[in-house]
């Protein structure tokens, strides 16, 4: 059921690259002794570069800092190669050195465990003039026999019907969801790492999910979520581009602290303890460093929430839920993230955030027209 997700995750890349020529094994495989202090995986401009401009690599994405593209390695590894295309060739250097610096630094400061979430950096050289483009290497994160897709890409429908899928899977897997995102947030902070730009362009998930008609007709009866698949769901979170990251000294040591830092949501107009408040890590100067704007958690809820129908089609409202598992609130959401990222810490949330969020969501189920609008049977 539920554990589902808890399974392991697919190996990083596991390709054997060592019957190759010396320059082929350059290209190590994640692991290989002699990887510190960086991945141990050089990569020139130049081989960039080709690799970039090969006739069969893919083009992946298109952003703000660049253009992405996939190739496969003569030695059977995939490679992502990300060409940075500011106009001004000293600004494309120093973006790309800075990505490959914050994501080089992400990967060392994490174990095992924390390095499935992402991809594994190549140690870039900048041998090459500014004026010839500046390119970063990386593993691509592959979903094994899943996909892996854009959050916001899974709200797929059947045909027949504009009923979503995800509102109606288990509660408990609606939770898992949550604070297994929380948990890679944990990863990022433990690292000594700010993201700084958690969207859904850049965090992705790998995932069963029935992305086609084939597939959505073994899930759904008429738009209804079939009762084997309501606990079959299973998202893992990925985290790409570390574009814009930071780095910082954590607090040593850290086990003085029991309880998650935080910050207040808008630090300027308001400092009460709020269900959607920041949360993060001390630095070595006792501040609490936080990521800015939670755009997955909001997407989470989007994704989440219970439907009804009514007449005049699916409303946001929670008038019919026969149990509090029938209605997510966008506080159940914060405060299950919230606690993913705790647990993975091994520490707690603050009492007075636990008690906002609960006020906050007897607030939302009076609104949502939940049964008994946020009584007693609404405390969990
Ligand atoms: N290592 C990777 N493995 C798989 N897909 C990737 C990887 N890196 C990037 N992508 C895909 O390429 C897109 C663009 O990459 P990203 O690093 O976010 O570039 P940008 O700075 O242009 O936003 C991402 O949204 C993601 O879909
Ligand atoms: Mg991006």
């Amino acid at each position: 059921m539920a554990g589902k997700a808890d399974g392991p995750l697919p190996p990083l890349s596991g390709l054997d690259c060592s019957k190759l020529s010396p320059e082929a094994k350059r290209q190590k495989a994640p692991g290989d002794a002699g990887a510190a202090p960086g991945t141990g995986w050089k990569v020139s401009q130049a081989e960039a570069k080709e690799w970039f401009e090969a006739k069969d690599s893919k083009e992946i994405g298109e952003g703000a800092y660049g253009e992405t593209r996939k190739f496969l390695l003569s030695c059977g590894r995939w490679v992502v190669i990300k060409k940075f295309t500011d106009p001004k060739p000293h600004d494309a250097r120093e973006e790309g050195k800075a990505e490959c610096a914050a994501h080089l630094a992400m990967w060392q400061q994490s174990d095992q465990d924390c390095r499935r979430y992402m991809s594994e950096p190549a140690e870039m050289e900048f041998e090459t003039a500014e004026s010839e483009g500046t390119y970063t290497v990386q593993s691509l994160i592959q979903a094994g026999g899943m996909t892996l897709a854009k959050l916001s890409t899974l709200r797929d429908t059947d045909r027949t019907s504009t009923r979503r899928i995800l509102p109606q899977i288990h509660f408990e897997d609606k939770q898992k969801i949550c604070k297994a995102y929380g948990a890679m947030r944990a990863c990022i902070a433990k690292a000594g790492v700010l993201h700084l730009d958690l969207h859904t362009g850049n965090v992705l998930c790998v995932t069963n999910y029935p992305m086609d008609d084939a597939q959505l007709s073994q899930y759904l009866d008429d738009g209804v979520l079939k009762d084997e698949k309501k606990d079959a769901i299973v998202i893992e979170w990925r985290v790409v581009d570390w574009g814009v990251a930071e780095t910082f000294k954590r607090k040593e040591p850290e086990y003085d602290d029991d309880e998650i830092c935080w910050v207040p949501k808008n630090e300027n107009i308001n400092t009460k303890p709020t269900d959607d408040a920041k949360f993060g890590v001390k630095n070595e100067a006792n501040e609490c460093k936080t990521e800015n704007i939670d755009w997955i958690s909001r997407e989470l809820y989007r994704m989440l929430y219970f439907e009804r129908w009514g007449p005049e089609g699916k409303d946001r409202d929670c008038i019919n839920a026969g149990t509090r598992s029938e209605c997510v609130t966008p506080s159940d959401v914060y405060g299950w993230v919230r606690e993913g990222f705790a647990d993975a810490l091994g520490k707690t949330v603050p009492r007075e955030l636990k008690k906002a969020t609960e006020e906050r969501a007897r607030e939302h189920l009076e609104r949502l027209r939940f049964p008994d609008g946020g009584g007693a049977s609404a405390s969990k």
